[in-house]
């Protein structure tokens, strides 16, 4: 009984979540405005949940960029921050993305199958270049960081050579957060290295914020609220038919929160990508718990970028 309930919360959470995510910015495009940006192919600007992301990323200027995402492992970038690829390297933004990940993951001695996994994931999500460096993958281990930050240093000179290009305001950083999404020392080493080098070197720095074990593992739960309170706060029509009958929205409903964080949400399409990445992609890595991840993780929906200032 207890079971039946479970699946129907799980129906009715995912069902609400495709109309939040999908449905809802193919009905009301015109909720978003299109600014001065092209739209090139009229589809990845113009359609779908860009009109719950694209907002944030024009203000924050994440666009005409040469975007580096710093991770530990090949399937880090499909486990966690597949909304942020997906989304900055859609064309009409016109981002370069990097990856640039520490290790080969060869802890159990599958190093090159799962280098090859990596090469196989950036083909399907759209990077533009992709480097495995040889770090030790070992759970137990902190890495150097001024090893580190030495590694940062040569792959972004790397990068401005080939691209030919000098200064530093088109290059944006990414990377965990301190606490690295599962507290693994390698993830948190690669932060701690992204914060020293932007210490020294001040540019534009994101780290994915680490949500506690009950967001976690709340699948789409608190991604509809979240969602659902973006367009509420879109639609001014609402809002006055809501003042009209004496309905006031909180302020962190109408608030731009923007500032401190941006959010990234997936919708089905992303969802399927995403999916496809982990499943098909990285098959060396699918264990069972594997797959409670890929249905229970809010990850696989969204992202939240935290500036490291
Ligand atoms: C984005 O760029 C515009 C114009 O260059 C600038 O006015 C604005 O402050 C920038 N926003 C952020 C968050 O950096
Ligand atoms: C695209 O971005 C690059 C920097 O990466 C910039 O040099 C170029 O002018 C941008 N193109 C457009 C059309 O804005
Ligand atoms: C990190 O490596 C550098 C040399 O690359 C070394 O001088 C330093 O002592 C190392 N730091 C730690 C904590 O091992
Ligand atoms: C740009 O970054 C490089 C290191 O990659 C640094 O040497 C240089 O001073 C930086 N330029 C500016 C203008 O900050
Ligand atoms: C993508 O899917 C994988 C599993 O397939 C899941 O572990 C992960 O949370 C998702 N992550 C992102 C950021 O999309």
């Amino acid at each position: 009984m207890g079971l039946l309930k479970v699946s129907y919360l799980v129906t009715l959470t995912s069902v609400l979540w495709v109309v939040l995510t999908t449905l809802f910015p193919n009905i009301f495009p015109g909720y978003y405005d299109h600014g001065d940006m092209q739209d090139k192919d009229g589809y990845l600007y113009s359609a779908y949940y860009n009109s719950i992301n694209t907002p944030s990323i024009l203000r924050n200027n994440l666009t005409n960029s040469h975007i580096f995402l710093f991770t530990a492992h090949p399937d880090d970038e499909s486990m966690f921050f597949t909304p942020t690829i997906t989304e900055l390297t859609k064309e009409n933004y016109n981002n370069t993305f990097h990856l640039i990940c520490l290790s080969n993951g060869g802890y159990d001695g599958l190093g090159s199958i799962r280098e090859r996994e990596l090469r196989k994931a950036a083909k399907v999500l759209n990077i533009d270049s992709v480097k495995v460096l040889n770090y030790v993958d070992d759970i137990n281990v902190y890495w150097n960081v001024s090893d580190i930050v030495k590694s940062i240093t040569d792959e972004i000179d790397d990068v401005k050579r080939e691209y030919d290009f000098e200064e530093n305001g088109s290059l944006i950083l990414l990377t965990f957060d301190q606490d690295g999404v599962s507290s693994h020392p390698n993830h948190k080493s690669v932060y701690q290295a992204v914060e020293a080098y932007n210490k020294l070197i001040s540019i534009r720095a994101y780290s994915l914020k680490s949500w506690n074990i009950i967001v976690k593992y709340s699948g789409m739960l608190f991604t509809n609220v979240e969602v659902a309170m973006k367009w509420l706060a879109k639609c001014d029509e609402l809002q006055k038919y809501l003042r009209q009958i004496n309905i006031h929205l909180p302020d962190y409903v109408t608030a731009d929160t923007s500032k401190e964080s941006i959010a990234i949400y997936s919708d089905l399409n992303g969802l399927f990508l995403n999916f496809s990445t982990m499943t098909w992609v990285h098959f060396s890595q699918i264990v069972w718990f594997r797959w409670i991840w890929i249905f229970s993780s809010k990850y696989m929906n969204s992202n939240e970028l935290v500036p490291i200032s």
